[in-house]
């Protein structure tokens, strides 16, 4: 099957909308509103992309940082709406290859729940080393959630 990305526009806005507010009830993602993404699709530091297999989007990727003069580019968005297919381990891959190979990053980094066991495993199986642990750092109603971040160098993408 195959697994494309491409740029979003407005028109999927609804779509990731959905996608979004899924993926934050489960506690994974910190909810971003439609005007959040509205701003990103014209924001020039950020690459908003859905994740398509068979012509059907299945995810969203958005990167931030494209115009850091620091070439850090964050993985500041996965969401996968089909999960556990293998879509966010090829999605992933993708990333990878458009932050180092297209984008001239020197560092690829995000940060991501340490009970999200899920995205961590992938992340660590694709690469990244982990850097830290913010701890309870993000209040989130009577919780205090913890973060772990994680990044990845252009020299560790290139020896793999
Ligand atoms: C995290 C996410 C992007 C992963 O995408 P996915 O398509 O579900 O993942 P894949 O099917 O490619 O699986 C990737 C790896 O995740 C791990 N994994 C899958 N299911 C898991 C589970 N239930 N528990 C723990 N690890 C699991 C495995 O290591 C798997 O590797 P494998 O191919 O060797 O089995 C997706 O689940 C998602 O959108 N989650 C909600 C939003 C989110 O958490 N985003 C990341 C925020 S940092």
């Amino acid at each position: 099957m195959s697994l494309d990305l491409r740029t979003t526009h407005m028109k999927d806005l609804g779509f990731v909308i959905e996608a979004e507010k899924k993926a934050s009830k489960g506690g994974f993602i910190i909810l971003q509103s439609l005007e959040d993404h509205e701003e990103f699709l014209s924001d020039e530091d950020v690459r908003h992309l859905i994740i398509e297999s068979e012509r059907k989007p299945v995810g969203y990727i958005v990167l931030a940082g494209l115009k850091d003069e620091n070439e850090n580019i964050e993985l500041k968005r996965i969401v996968v709406t089909e999960k556990g297919l293998g879509y966010g381990r090829r999605a992933v891959q993708s990333i990878k290859k458009v932050a180092f190979e297209e984008l001239n990053a020197h560092r690829l980094w995000l940060d991501v729940f340490d009970f999200n066991e899920r995205a961590r495993n992938l992340y660590e199986s694709e690469g990244f080393k982990i850097e830290g642990k913010f701890r309870e750092s993000v209040k989130s109603g009577d919780e205090r959630k913890s973060l772990i971040f994680m990044s990845m160098l252009e020299t560790e993408y290139r020896e793999n």
